[in-house]
Order: C-alpha cells, then structure tokens, then sequence
C-alpha cells in the first residue's frame, strides 16, 4: 500500500489526545484537558491556527517563541521543497557542505565582528551544552554562572543552569554552579572574584516571567566583571534573539559584546530544528585544538541540509520583510494597550516586555471582596490565578497564551513577529473583557478556579 500522509492525517485528526494519552505523555493531556486546551488544530497560517471547523486561533505563544516569522511561511516552504526537488547530498559528514557554510556566513554578516565561527546543532538546550564545552575547554575552568529564575533547557548540562528548582527536583546532582539575582552586583562580583568560573549564562530579558535588570548598567558591569575576572559572558538568544524584542539580538539593548552567543528556536522558520552557537575564532579553535580532536564535539543532524536551507530563507524573509522593526513596533503598541488596562483593572500589577515578548503580571487587588478571592486561589497554588485568565483568553476570544513560569502570576507573550494592529486590539480587547469578568465575585471566572484548585489537588493526591 502506498504511503500517503495525507489520507494519514485525514483519517486520524481528532484521535490526538486519545493516542497522547496511550502512548506519549498522559500527564500532559490531563492538564491540557482540565484547562480546556484539548483542541484539535488542523491547520496554521502566519500567526494563526484553524481547528476542523475552520474558527481561527491568534498564535500568541508562537510555539514557545520559535515561530518568529509565522507559521509556514511560503518563502521557507519553497526553499525546503526545491532543496528536495534536488536531490542534493546531506549529512556526508566526511565533507564540508555548501548550506552550512552559507548560512554561517549570513549568521556571521548579522552578528558583532568578533563573533566569526559557528557551530551548528539541533535545538537550545544542545546549543547551551555546545557553550559549556567550549567555554570550560577555553578557560580551563569547570564551575558556571547564572541567573535566578533562568531557563537554558532541559538536558542535564542546561538544567544546572535552571534558575527554578522545580526543573531540577528528582535528577540528582548536576554540573557545579551558582546563580546570582538580576540587578544584585554584589552577589555577582563576590562569585566572579573567586576566579573559578568558566561561563556567565545569562537571558539578556528571561524567558521565565519576561524579567530583565530594573538597572540598565547591570548587563554592562557584568561584562566588565567577566572580563576581569576571566569568566566568558555568554549570551543565551535561543528565544530573545532574531528579532524577537526588537534587535536582532537581545544584547544589542545594552550595547553587549559576549563571548559566545546560542541561537536556536526561530532559526529554520520553525520547520526544522536548528541550533547554532557563534564565538570568537580562538574560543572555538580551543575546543578543536588538534588535528585528532577536529570533531571532539559534534552531532550527526548538526548541519543537515534541511535546517541550513530553512535557515538561509529564515534571515532573508526576517530582513525582506522587517520583521525585527515590526516587532519593535507591535510590541510596544501591545505594552502601551495592556497597560493602559491597569487603569480600570486592579488585578495588573505590571506590564513589561521588549519587543514581542511581553507580560502582565497580577498581584492582590484593593477591594476587600476581590482580595479575600484572590486569598483562596493563591493559598491553594500560586499562579492560578494567572491560568483562570489564560483559559477565557482562550475558551472565549480564541488567543493562545501561557502563565509564564511555575508559581508565577504572569501571563507571557511570544506571538509571531509579523502580527499587525489588528491582532494587538484583539489581544488588548480580550484581556480588557476577561478582567473585568474577574470583578464579578461570586461570578463564573471565580467558579472556575475554585475547579481548578480542586482538579490540582486531587492530581497531588494521587500523586
Ligand atoms: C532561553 C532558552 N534557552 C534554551 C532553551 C532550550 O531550547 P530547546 O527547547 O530548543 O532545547 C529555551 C527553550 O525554551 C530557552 O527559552
């Protein structure tokens, strides 16, 4: 019988969470069906995704930031059909291939001078692992440095970089480090200054919460304080970089030059899963020091035609299109939205964020009806009261979003950078709506996390 992915598909949709639930990740569809997150999309376009029916979905989580361009962009799906169509060599490994060098190239062209070579491998927490080898291979140093509340990836080498414990819990003992809070530059230099540290890990904005420095010269004294003390400054864009806060990277806000830099997510338009780290010339040759060390760190898909091509018509669509001024643009047009919301609605303690990635943070409102609400949902699981508004935003104006970090009340936004005004009202329109539903006590938003605090605590019950 003849394989057809399309009759595949057309005769399957809908077994989705059904076959999840069997087979893959059975916590995860009990989650996503308590918060009413089960459905079944069937097609995406830009920032938006369709169900069966054909009802539209503002992508506003943008596949956690890896969709920088919208989804299925035509120019990358014609750059990965015409490299098929072709029927070139890939992954020879023996070789040096054209694509790999091309968009090394073009990642060079957009980076600081002093970021010539790149490494290519398959996703951030792999780009991440790359640094920490080149970075204890280049210092002769083992211990690392990070943020509070970081977030690097999930293999074990990223994970000793997890700023929440709740990551870490239950994976025994991982690589030695530190963390530092932002802005604290005592905390910093005290662990600097011991001379031990290979790498400073840092998110220029994190992607857990959407913090950055309140201090604009925090990142700018942290350079100093690497360069004194002979730590690299290492730079994680995978999510901040490619436009996604309005500079092509992140660093740029505050004038950074980092030893090393990772990208990742948004790199292959979100087709193909691409990493890729840049460095100095001499941070690189360190690692491949030696004719018989010439491929002591590599990955066997690194530099697979596929993501190199995805890649090439990525940054050519990002500049042909202006992607990293849109976002620039929309971005703040959808702060400035949200926080004028903080006038009428007590719940907004904040709204902050860099170009497309932004966030609205709840805290204990004023009135003492509200307050005693707020009161129960909190004592029962902090950040509820974060998902009691991500599930109308959801359920009523069909926007996708995500609470932004373990026991946080802060709603994130990733969306594609290519969103106009018309999404940024309709964002703006739906958390203006769904606030003022949460003023209604007793009243349905209310009910429903009373139901969600019983669903979360039966589940540690039968934990
Ligand atoms: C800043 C940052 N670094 C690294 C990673 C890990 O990337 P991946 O999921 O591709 O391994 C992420 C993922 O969310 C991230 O946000």
């Amino acid at each position: 019988m003849a394989f057809e992915i399309r009759d595949l598909i057309r005769s399957r949709l809908g077994e989705n969470y059904d076959l999840h639930d069997r087979h893959v990740n059975r916590t995860l569809v009990k989650v996503l069906r308590t918060i009413g997150f089960d459905k079944v999309y069937a097609r995406a376009e830009g920032a938006y995704l369709y169900d069966r029916e054909g009802r539209d979905y503002l992508d506003a989580l943008g596949g956690y930031g890896a969709m920088n361009i919208g989804r299925n962009h035509p120019v990358v799906k014609k750059a990965l059909a015409d490299l098929l169509s072709l029927d070139m060599p890939n992954m020879v490994q023996m070789d040096c291939s054209l694509l790999s060098g091309l968009l090394a190239e073009a990642l060079v062209k957009r980076s600081p001078p002093h970021l010539t070579a790149v490494f290519f491998c398959n996703s951030g927490a792999e780009a991440v692992e790359g640094a920490v080898k080149f970075a204890r291979c280049a210092t002769g140093r083992e211990k690392l440095l990070f943020c509070s509340r970081a977030f690097h990836g999930l293999t074990t080498g990223a994970l000793a970089l997890n700023g929440s414990p709740m990551f870490r819990e239950g994976f025994g003992t991982l690589l030695a480090g530190a963390s530092v809070a932002l802005d604290d530059f005592d905390a910093l230099e005290r662990e600097l200054s011991q001379g031990e540290y290979a790498g400073f890990f840092f998110e220029p904005v994190q992607g857990k919460g959407v913090y950055y420095p309140r201090s604009d010269t925090f990142w700018p004294r942290a350079q100093e304080l690497c360069r004194k003390y002979g730590t690299l400054l290492i730079a994680d864009e995978v999510q901040t970089g490619l436009g996604r806060t309005g500079r092509f990277y992140s660093f740029q806000h505050w004038g950074l030059e980092p030893d090393i830099v990772m990208l990742a997510k948004s790199l292959s338009g979100g087709l193909v899963p691409c990493g890729a780290i840049l460095t100095r010339r001499e941070i690189y040759d360190k690692t491949f020091s030696r004719l018989d060390r010439c491929v002591v760190h590599s990955s066997t898909f690194g530099r697979n035609n596929l993501a190199m091509a995805a890649g090439l018509a990525t940054l050519q669509v990002i500049e042909d299109e202006k992607v990293v001024e849109n976002s620039a643009r929309m971005g703040k047009a959808l702060v400035d939205g949200l926080a004028a919301l903080a006038i009428q609605h007590e719940f907004i303690r904040e709204v902050r964020g860099k170009g497309l990635i932004v966030a609205v943070e709840f805290a204990e409102p004023k009135s003492l009806r509200l307050r005693a609400a707020w009161k129960l949902i909190q004592a029962a699981d902090k950040g509820l009261f974060a998902q009691m508004v991500v599930i109308p935003l959801l359920k009523n104006h069909r926007i996708l979003t995500q609470v932004a970090g373990h026991r946080m009340d802060v709603i994130k936004m990733t969306p594609p950078l290519i969103i106009g005004q018309k999404d940024v009202d309709r964002i703006v329109s739906a958390f203006n709506d769904t606030l003022a539903d949460c003023c209604k006590f007793p009243g349905a938003m209310w009910d429903m996390g009373t139901n969600l605090v019983r669903a979360s605590l039966m589940t540690r019950k039968a934990a």
